[in-house]
């Protein structure tokens, strides 16, 4: 089973996501910066990573992920916010939502990833009241995200992954 894997990433959180993916895979699986436009064409499995920017899939992997045809897509992701928030949830369902009828969803892993301290240094110049202003449940937020993604992460991610590589292989998905 060919496997492609395409990843975007601005500060390399989700790029680290996509190594790990890629060890599921071995030899049977080739990585490529979303910048690249890697062609989909003969592969049965495509894994498009992205970073969540404004709670959904970062545009390049937006263009990237709608512009796939009848193949097995699988999503993964990082963002700022706690993994199982409802906004986590959302953002995912939202990058979902434009994959083509025409391919079939296997499923998606998400997890936190540090946020760019320059952001982060913005967020503290805002007003109180500003919906991205700082204070204490967010700052605590952002120093959790800070340690992500982490080797419990990549297991995730890892373990994930192996499962659909499973079921593709006992032709269950
Ligand atoms: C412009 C911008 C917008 C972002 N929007 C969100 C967001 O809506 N929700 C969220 O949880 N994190 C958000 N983040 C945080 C990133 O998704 C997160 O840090 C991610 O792990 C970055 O991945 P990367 O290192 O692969 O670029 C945003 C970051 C940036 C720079």
């Amino acid at each position: 089973m060919k496997t492609l894997i395409v990843y975007s990433s601005l500060t390399g959180n989700t790029k680290k996501v996509a190594e790990a993916v890629q060890e599921v895979f071995g030899e049977a699986a080739e990585l490529f910066p979303v910048e690249e436009k890697p062609p989909a064409d003969g592969y049965d499995l495509v894994a498009v990573g992205f970073w969540v920017d404004r709670g959904t899939a970062d545009k390049k992997a937006q263009d990237y992920i709608t512009g796939l045809r009848n193949k097995k897509v699988a999503l993964f992701a990082t963002l700022g916010a706690y993994p199982d928030s409802e906004h986590a949830q959302k953002s995912m369902a939202n990058a979902v939502a434009l994959i083509d009828d025409s391919n079939q969803f296997i499923g998606s892993f998400i997890c936190q990833g540090k946020v760019d301290p320059k952001l982060v240094e913005q967020f503290k110049n805002l007003p109180a009241g500003h919906p991205h202003a700082m204070n204490p449940e967010r700052a605590a937020r952002h120093q959790e995200a800070a340690k992500h993604p982490d080797e419990s992460d990549l297991a995730n991610a890892k373990t994930i992954f192996a499962e659909f590589r499973q079921k593709l292989h006992a032709g269950g998905l």
